[in-house]
């Protein structure tokens, strides 16, 4: 055997340790936009918390129709978000990692 594959037979245990290792450092990541209380501070109001829209969301699907869900592309709804839509208003102060968790968060009202 050569003295390069003792190397790599050695080093072999070292990264299968690494390997969860660093998948655990990765889930331990600050948390991600926290889409649900995103949208009851800025959406429930208007889309109520279960996505039933309220008087002030008049012109707006139900956001809980499954309906509305399938014929509804994700990048629709992070416009409409972004840039509001007649009554509603604009979101130009979101990041987009806001925006993408209230998508998600909106995608799990139905
Ligand atoms: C002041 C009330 C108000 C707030 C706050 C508001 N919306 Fe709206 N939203 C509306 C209205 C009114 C419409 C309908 C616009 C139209 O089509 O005339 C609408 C439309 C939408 C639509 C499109 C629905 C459709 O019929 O296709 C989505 C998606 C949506 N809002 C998501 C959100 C999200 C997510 C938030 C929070 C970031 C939010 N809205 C905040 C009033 C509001």
């Amino acid at each position: 055997m050569s003295e390069r594959s003792r190397v790599a037979i050695a080093l072999l245990p070292l990264m299968l340790l690494a390997g969860p290792g660093a998948a655990a450092l990765l889930a331990a990541d600050p948390p991600k936009e926290d889409g649900k209380a995103l949208y009851s501070k800025k959406c429930a109001m208007c889309h109520g918390a279960e996505g039933v829209a309220k008087p002030t969301a008049k012109g707006s699907a139900n956001l809980n129709d499954p309906e509305w869900q399938k014929k509804t592309a994700d990048d629709v709804i992070a416009d409409v978000i972004a840039h509001g839509k007649n009554k509603m208003p604009k979101n130009d102060k979101l990041t987009p990692e806001q925006i993408a968790a209230l998508v998600a968060y909106v995608r799990t009202l139905k």
